[in-house]
């Protein structure tokens, strides 16, 4: 099994190093503008490996070819939020360079699934489908996986024990929200507080040390499992969709089961008003930040 990351900055090579840990991964290749830097991180990450008695082939450097035969191609290439900036100021940036990874990854790695992590999330999931023409459950997005860890620990630290089910979804960004009627779990919270606080930890921790790392990485790992592993676990995704929740040609979080075949299929729950609303709200913000770049 064969993963490939462009991006070798911190989230693609701790990404890389998570799932070298928690997988048998027989082959990892790291593509970076900044050639050194791939090559640097891949010769770490062997040496890392055989401190696990692990000797998966391990590859950097900044030649597209390198990401052959990939089963999924984690995409985290860009330019980084700062303090301050929200996702949706990196979107035009961005969106030139994921158009140029579009490109090559169709000439290198046609068939591979790609998992999208350059923010604004879900707008750079959208342009990365349209611009590889791929069919639209090979191309998914990693947010909600993340904003939801980050629910299930406020949720945690507000009281709530045996978190069995806790969901944010639709936009990786400010219109996200808290899919109540989904939730699961043991004792009362304050909703609001819970949701406004993983509304916005992100950039709490970007003040602090200039990015978010593990937390994104843990949930790459678990999404990139979930397709070479075939697990058909539900995941909160960033979907390419084409008329669940009534919503069609843009790309937001939704329950999603993935599989070998990647986004497998959209679960579409019984959501309340205002959660669909959430959606709708997700979607026009998304829309107009696409308009905005010509998609
Ligand atoms: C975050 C980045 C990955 O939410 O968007 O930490």
């Amino acid at each position: 099994m064969k993963i490939g990351f462009v991006g070798a900055g911190r989230i693609g090579a701790t990404s890389a190093f998570t799932c070298l840990q928690h997988m048998d991964v027989d082959e990892i290749a790291i593509v970076d503008i900044m050639e050194d830097l791939a090559v640097g991180e891949a010769m770490d990450l062997a040496h890392a490996a055989a401190g696990l008695d692990k000797y998966p082939n391990i590859k950097g450097g900044s030649d597209y070819s390198l990401l052959k035969r990939s089963d999924i191609i984690v995409v985290s290439a860009g330019l980084a939020r700062k303090p301050g900036m929200t996702r949706l100021d990196l979107a035009t940036k961005n969106a030139g360079i994921i158009k140029d990874i579009a490109g090559k990854i169709m000439e290198y790695a046609p068939e591979s699934k790609i998992l999208v992590v350059t923010n604004p999330m879900d707008v750079m999931n959208y342009i990365m489908w349209k611009e590889t023409g791929k069919p639209r459950n090979e191309v998914f997005g990693m947010g909600n996986m993340l904003d939801s860890s980050r629910l299930k620990e406020r949720l945690y630290a507000h009281g709530a024990r045996n978190i069995r089910k806790a969901y944010m979804l639709g936009e990786h960004g400010d219109s996200m929200f808290l899919a109540k009627s989904l939730a699961d779990f043991d004792n009362e919270v304050d909703w609001a507080k819970v949701e406004e606080e993983t509304r916005f930890v992100a950039a709490e921790v970007i003040k602090r040390k200039g990015a978010t790392i593990f937390g994104p990485a843990v949930s790459i790992f678990r999404m990139v499992r979930a397709v070479v592993e075939d697990t058909k676990e539900e995941i909160p995704t960033s979907v390419i969709l084409d008329g669940e929740y009534g919503i069609k040609d843009v790309a937001l979080g939704v329950p999603a089961i993935l599989g070998k075949n990647g986004v497998e299929k959209v679960v579409e729950y019984d959501f309340s008003e205002e959660e669909l609303e959430g959606f709708k709200r997700s979607a026009s913000i998304l829309k107009e930040r696409l308009k905005e770049l010509g998609y």
